[in-house]
């Protein structure tokens, strides 16, 4: 009864909720492309403003923050094969670049432009005995999550004749006369090392309009958003300069589309892009934008009750007229008619279901008096059994679902192998005890 009850508020609750109205709208349409995550029906009173919502955590461009240090490069020595190299040198693709030791402060280089050129060679302006060792290149592409390493040997001859450099099988080997400068050469010219704008072009955000007809490929484009801050409107230019988004629209990931002072030509398909292209992120959201009537308009009447007027005229208020535009923005999805059918039949359920709960609690209260009256006195017998029979029925039917779940449950412990082995005992004998028990409590 309890379980039938819930089930019955819970389609309820369901029916009132938007978010049902939302998923019975334009699901079919939805389904036909992967990438739409959102499509629906709004509609703005011309003259307002209409705010398109296109948000999306993943967007948000973070890398600014770190001043471009998305790259680094690094410079290690190890002594001996095995140990733990110490750093020399490193620069972050900002361009700082940091000598970890004071002696080697002007001994070793950098090419500061090595982000730009992809040449991260280092260079020891005079050798010395203490520099033998391996030299590591390290690059890091925090933002991509690269990591690339090239190695190379130094030796440190006396003898300038001996002077040479060679691959050993695994590295390059340089050896070098002491007092020479020797150069190890780390070149990477691939635009993820040198590149910055193309990293930023990676996420990029468009604004789309089509008029009713024109298929979505063949859409006008209003809007291209790059995360290096570059934009570029384009649209027809009666609707160029009322088209905003927010200028920090990378660092929110909010990329909603104002279109201030509606018009009536404003109407069409309004489809908003969101590419990521590193992190596979490719959504559209669609709105079918549609002018109504302009409002009531709120100057005319309020503008003789500026100042001294103002408690004599109670009329409309101009507070009313913002909250309703504030409505509008929220659930225009389904024509209005679909809402109101859900919202009558919800009322007519819930008013039908309180009812017949009233009825079955009135019932079950005079019968239930019936049936000890009947066991008591030891007359009406069969009368007595009906009524039990019914209320067992009841009593197993809620407790069906528990049962089946507990022999699901694989006997995990001991208190569950019981229970389930007592659900499973011969229903007559419990039928009794149930009944007895109930009567006991029920009728003292
Ligand atoms: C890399 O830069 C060094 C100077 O830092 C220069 O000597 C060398 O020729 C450059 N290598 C290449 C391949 O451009
Ligand atoms: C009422 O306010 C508007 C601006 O809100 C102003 O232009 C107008 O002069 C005011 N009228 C009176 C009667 O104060």
């Amino acid at each position: 009864m309890e379980l039938l009850s819930c089930v019955l508020l819970w389609k309820l609750v369901l029916l009132q909720s938007p978010a049902f109205i939302l998923s019975s709208g334009p699901a079919g349409t939805a389904a036909a492309s992967s990438s739409v995550v959102s499509e629906s029906v709004v509609k703005w009173p011309a003259g307002t403003q209409a705010v398109l919502n296109c948000q999306s955590p993943r967007m948000v461009w973070t890398q600014d923050r770190l001043h471009d240090r998305q790259r680094v490069i690094h410079w290690d020595l190890s002594g001996v094969p095995g140990s733990q190299g110490r750093r020399l040198v490193d620069m972050y693709s900002a361009g700082e670049q940091r000598v970890y030791e004071p002696r080697d402060n002007g001994r070793l280089l950098l090419s500061p432009s090595a982000f730009q050129d992809g040449n991260f060679s280092l260079l020891i302006r005079a050798v010395e005995e203490g520099d033998e060792g391996v030299y590591t290149c390290n690059l890091h592409h925090h933002y991509c999550h690269l990591y690339e390493s090239l190695a190379v040997r130094l030796e440190v001859t006396d003898d300038p004749l001996l002077a040479r450099a060679y691959w050993d099988g695994e590295k390059e080997v340089m050896v070098v006369a002491r007092g020479m400068p020797a150069l190890m050469t780390c070149v990477n010219r691939e635009h993820l090392w040198t590149d910055r704008h193309l990293e930023e072009a990676q996420q990029v955000v468009h604004w789309d309009r089509q008029l009713p007809g024109v298929p979505h490929d063949r859409a006008d484009r209003l809007l291209d958003l790059y995360a290096s801050g570059e934009r570029r409107a384009y649209g027809p230019s009666f609707l160029r300069d009322r088209v905003a988004v927010k200028a920090d629209a990378f660092a929110r990931g909010d990329f909603s589309l104002r279109i201030d002072a509606l018009e009536q030509a404003d109407e069409g398909i309004y489809s908003c892009h969101l590419h990521h292209h590193y992190c596979g992120l490719h959504e559209r959201r669609v709105y079918h934008l549609q002018v109504t009537e302009p409002t009531f308009e709120p100057p005319a009447p309020a503008s003789p009750g500026n100042g001294s007027g103002h408690n004599s005229a109670p009329g409309p208020d101009p507070t009313l007229v913002s909250r309703s535009r504030g409505h509008s923005v929220i659930n225009v999805i389904v024509p209005e008619n679909h809402s109101h059918f859900f919202q009558q039949l919800g009322y007519v359920l819930a008013t039908l279901l309180l009812f017949i709960l009233l009825l079955i609690t009135v019932v079950l209260a005079t019968r239930h008096r019936g049936g000890c009256e009947a066991s008591d006195k030891k007359a009406g017998k069969s009368k007595g059994k009906d009524v039990n029979m019914m209320e067992f029925a009841v009593a197993t039917r809620d407790q069906a679902p528990y049962r089946t779940e507990d022999i699901q449950l694989d006997y995990k412990n001991n208190i569950l192998k019981e229970r389930a082995e007592l659900a499973h005992s011969p229903l007559p004998a419990k039928n009794v005890d149930l009944d007895k028990e109930f009567r006991k409590e029920y009728c003292k």
